[in-house]
């Protein structure tokens, strides 16, 4: 049962935990397991050290990506690349519904998100550990979704890193400030026993990967999680 449009939080499975060689299988299980959103990583092998998936794979699983009803669910796509501009555009046209980049990756951040929303899709920015937030005082206007990453960004099944927390904190105020409807969105290392924690500071959507991929039951994580969300 998919979360009511009304509840503040999302929880958007990451595939790179999935098993690849079925991965549209994967994408319809997870989905009728509960996710809300499909959280796809795309690691170029030079702004991060691992190489995954092109906008070939984001275009295979789109017909996949929506409820056995039919509704359709979002594709969150997560750029780990550099440069950005181009494959972004690539995303679009290959049914990516978000597009969020890590600002230290474009040379231009105001213009990698300009093309991304022509292209006619959301746009999210994310912090690394150790980036600081302060390119928000210029572009928070512009963007739909922050994405602050609580692992190095590269690899799943990492350990969470705390210090995430205080930036949670931070990207609420900023986006309190701003009065925009900005999604808060945190990636790496969340599972059912630490997710209530990132809510407390303030996050209203929650990337896992191994948490669920990595569990025979996909539904009972997702209840877990929904459960520690609801407590
Ligand atoms: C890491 C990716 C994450 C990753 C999270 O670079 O951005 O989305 O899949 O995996 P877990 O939930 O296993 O930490
Ligand atoms: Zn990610």
């Amino acid at each position: 049962m998919n979360r009511p449009a009304s509840s503040p939080y999302r929880i958007a499975p990451s595939i790179l935990s999935a098993d690849f060689a079925r991965l549209g299988e994967e994408v319809r299980e997870v989905i009728a397991a509960g996710a809300d959103w499909i959280h796809f990583d795309v690691m170029d092998n030079h702004y991060v050290p691992n190489l995954t998936v092109g906008p070939m794979v984001c275009q295979a699983i789109k017909p996949h990506a929506k409820t056995p009803a039919g509704v359709a669910v979002p594709v969150d796509v997560h750029l780990m690349v550099s440069p950005v501009d181009a494959l972004a555009a690539s995303f679009a046209q290959a049914g990516a519904d978000l597009i969020s980049f890590h600002p230290d990756a474009s040379t231009h951040v105001h213009r990698s998100i300009q093309a991304i929303r022509s292209a006619g899709c959301q746009v999210g920015l994310v912090f690394n550990p150790a980036e600081p937030l302060t390119v928000l005082d210029w572009v928070i206007d512009d963007i739909d979704l922050i994405l602050i990453m609580s692992v190095n960004p590269g690899f799943g099944g990492q350990g969470f890193i705390d210090s995430a927390l205080r930036k949670v904190e931070q990207a609420r105020k900023r986006i309190q400030s701003s009065g925009k409807d900005i999604r808060l969105e945190v990636d790496g290392g969340i599972k059912a026993d630490n997710i209530r924690r990132v809510a407390d500071a303030g996050a209203d959507t929650f990337v896992a990967g191994s948490a669920i991929f990595g569990k025979p039951d996909y539904k009972a994580v997702i209840d877990a999680m929904r459960q520690a969300l609801a407590a």
